[in-house]
């Protein structure tokens, strides 16, 4: 049973102080968001609506909660306030003014405070609940925040496009999410002073290791044996000449006897490398834990000093750095579009053009736009006219597409261009790979104390089935071409 004396005793004084401006516009801020809020969820309820915006999101599942809650804390410090001044000028009464509880119509409103009251700890509950889980959706993390464009395109058409941000950047549990939320603090300060890195740095030391990520969805053990690859280039010839490599790459694995083998096969055990570098690309030796307990450590022959730097256990994102932010070179980039036919290698050197103008320097992405369309159109007018004028079409499709990749790959506002992120898969070749990836160890030159030096040899991760051929035998062997 609730105490009525008391009740009332407190009722008066919240009352009597309540009754001024700054709790009552309090008052009216709660109930109004209140009411927006209620009406909001029923609509998202029944299936319109959502929050799938997220400058939406950010307006319903932070902003507005925000309100309320600001409002509720506005009523107590204009209650305070009152207080002090009434105290200030001598005016505080010794009896509150009378409230009659055998009023229906103020008994009516204490029923009404009350309910009301719990309907506010369910419209916190429930805020406090959606705002959470909408901070944990990709769209948060992708969209509200321009400073993570680029992640946010490349993420787009990733094989992880469904996988959210949080699964691999949060792990799970109390600590995760506290740890996560100090940092993403820490973050907003940095975007709204602007005084962030561009280009945003890789985390890989501050990821959780591969098993906690990676391996909650992909077993380290499956066997996938040789993987095919083929490569499509076009020329910087009038006629865009195609040209394949064929490859086949030892991925290995465990197999069914599980013997170990190929790259995936190896690389599993506890392997340990130091580098001089945060971003993990000059390393300088690596360590290999044989099964007799001994341990082999392969130091470059470059590195005269100390084996000292930063030391990480070798697993999945060492080499799968860009897993979901992959970011192209302009070569790649240009050559897939065109594999699909936009740009259309009928147009005359629209490849050697094409790459020229998506790797000039350009102060932001509407700049590239526009100076990229121009410029393709100035070179067929003024070179090729009969092909500017017959083939129009072709030329205006060649500039959206060449756009589209410069938009996809390149963040001039965030210094991130060609090449910024290195890439860990594959190795250095020229107008492929700008990083040195697996030539970070297997360079030819790590070679450890009894003399063994860490293979760099082609055929032992990949049979080159063909080098930049026009029309390789194996892929029509293979039905593939
Ligand atoms: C499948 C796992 C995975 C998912 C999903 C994922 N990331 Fe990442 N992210 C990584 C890894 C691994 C790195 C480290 C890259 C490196 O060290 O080069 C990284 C690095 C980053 C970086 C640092 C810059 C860079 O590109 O290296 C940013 C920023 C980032 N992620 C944002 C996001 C956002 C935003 C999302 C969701 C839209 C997201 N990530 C989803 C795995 C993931
Ligand atoms: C929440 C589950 C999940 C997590 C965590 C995850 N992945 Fe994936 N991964 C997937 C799914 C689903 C696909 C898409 C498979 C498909 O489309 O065939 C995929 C695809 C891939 C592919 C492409 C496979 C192909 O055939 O092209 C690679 C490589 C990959 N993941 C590596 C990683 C790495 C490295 C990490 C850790 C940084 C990781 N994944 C974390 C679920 C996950
Ligand atoms: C030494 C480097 C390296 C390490 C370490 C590594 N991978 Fe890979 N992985 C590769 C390469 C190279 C490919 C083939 C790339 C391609 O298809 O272009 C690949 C391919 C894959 C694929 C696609 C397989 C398919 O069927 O096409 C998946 C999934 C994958 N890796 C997951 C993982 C996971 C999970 C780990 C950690 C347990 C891991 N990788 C560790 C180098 C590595
Ligand atoms: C951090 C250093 C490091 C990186 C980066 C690295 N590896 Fe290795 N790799 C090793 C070590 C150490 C061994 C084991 C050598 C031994 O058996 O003593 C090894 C072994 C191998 C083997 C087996 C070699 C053999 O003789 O059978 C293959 C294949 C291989 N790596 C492929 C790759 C590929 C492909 C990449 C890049 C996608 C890569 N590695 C990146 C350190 C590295
Ligand atoms: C340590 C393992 C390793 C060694 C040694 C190695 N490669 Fe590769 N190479 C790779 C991997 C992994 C890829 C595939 C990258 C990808 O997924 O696109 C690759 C891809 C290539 C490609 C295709 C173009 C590209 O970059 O995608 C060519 C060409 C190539 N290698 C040539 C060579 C030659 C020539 C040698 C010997 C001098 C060599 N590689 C040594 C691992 C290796």
């Amino acid at each position: 049973m609730l105490d009525f004396e008391k009740l009332r005793k407190s009722l008066r004084l919240v009352l009597f102080y309540g009754n001024n401006w700054t709790s009552l516009i309090g008052g009216a801020i709660t109930s109004a968001s209140a009411v927006v809020l209620v009406g909001f969820w029923v609509v998202s309820f029944f299936g319109r609506g959502g929050s799938s915006n997220p400058y939406l999101g950010i307006l319903f599942d932070v902003f507005l909660p925000g309100l309320f809650i600001f409002g509720l804390v506005l009523i107590p410090i204009g209650i305070w306030l009152r207080r002090r001044q009434l105290k200030a000028l001598g005016q505080i009464p010794s009896v509150y003014p009378q409230i009659n509880l055998k009023d229906p119509v103020f008994r009516r409103g204490i029923e009404i405070v009350i309910v009301a009251t719990f309907i506010n700890f369910v419209i916190v509950g429930t805020a406090s609940y959606r705002t959470v889980s909408y901070m944990d959706s990709a769209n948060f993390c992708g969209q509200s925040c321009h400073v993570m464009a680029p992640q946010w395109a490349a993420y787009q058409v990733s094989p992880h496009s469904h996988v959210a941000c949080v699964e691999c950047h949060i792990g799970s549990g109390f600590s995760a999410a506290v740890q996560a939320k100090v940092n993403g603090t820490k973050q907003l300060v940095e975007v709204t002073l602007g005084n962030y890195p561009r280009p945003i740095l890789a985390p890989l030391s501050v990821l959780r290791p591969a098993r906690a990520t990676c391996e909650a969805c992909h077993s380290p053990t499956r066997f996938v044996g040789e993987k095919l690859l083929v490569e499509t280039m076009f020329g910087d010839d009038e006629k865009n000449s195609i040209t394949r490599t064929v490859l086949a790459l030892h991925l290995g694995g465990v197999d069914s006897l599980s013997h170990l083998s190929g790259i995936h096969g190896h690389h599993l055990d506890d392997y340990e490398y130091v580098a001089t570098d945060t971003t993990f690309q000059t390393i300088i030796a690596v360590s290999k834990h044989n099964a007799d307990g001994s341990t082999t450590q392969y130091v470059s022959s470059d590195w005269k000093g100390p084996v000292t730097g930063v030391t990480r256990r070798m697993d999945c994102m060492d080499c799968h750095n860009q897993a979901t932010h992959t970011f192209q070179t302009a070569e790649d980039a240009i050559d897939e579009v065109m594999v699909d036919g936009t740009p259309s290698a009928s147009l005359p050197f629209v490849h050697k053009q094409g790459l020229q103008l998506i790797q000039a320097e350009y102060a932001t992405q509407a700049e590239a736009a526009a100076k990229i369309a121009s410029g393709l159109d100035d070179f067929y007018r003024t070179q090729y006219p009969a092909v500017w004028s017959g083939q129009r079409a072709q030329v205006d499709a060649a500039a959206k597409a060449l756009v589209a990749i410069y938009r996809r790959n390149v963040f001039p506002e965030m210094k991130v261009t060609w090449g910024t992120y290195p890439n860990g898969m594959g190795h250095s070749a020229p107008g492929h790979n700008p990083s040195p990836g697996c030539f970070r160890c297997h360079d030819g030159n790590h070679t450890s104390k009894d003399g063994k030096t860490l293979t760099n040899d082609c055929s032992v991760c990949h049979n080159l089935l063909a080098v930049d051929e026009a029309n390789p035998k194996q892929l029509a062997d293979l039905g593939l071409q």
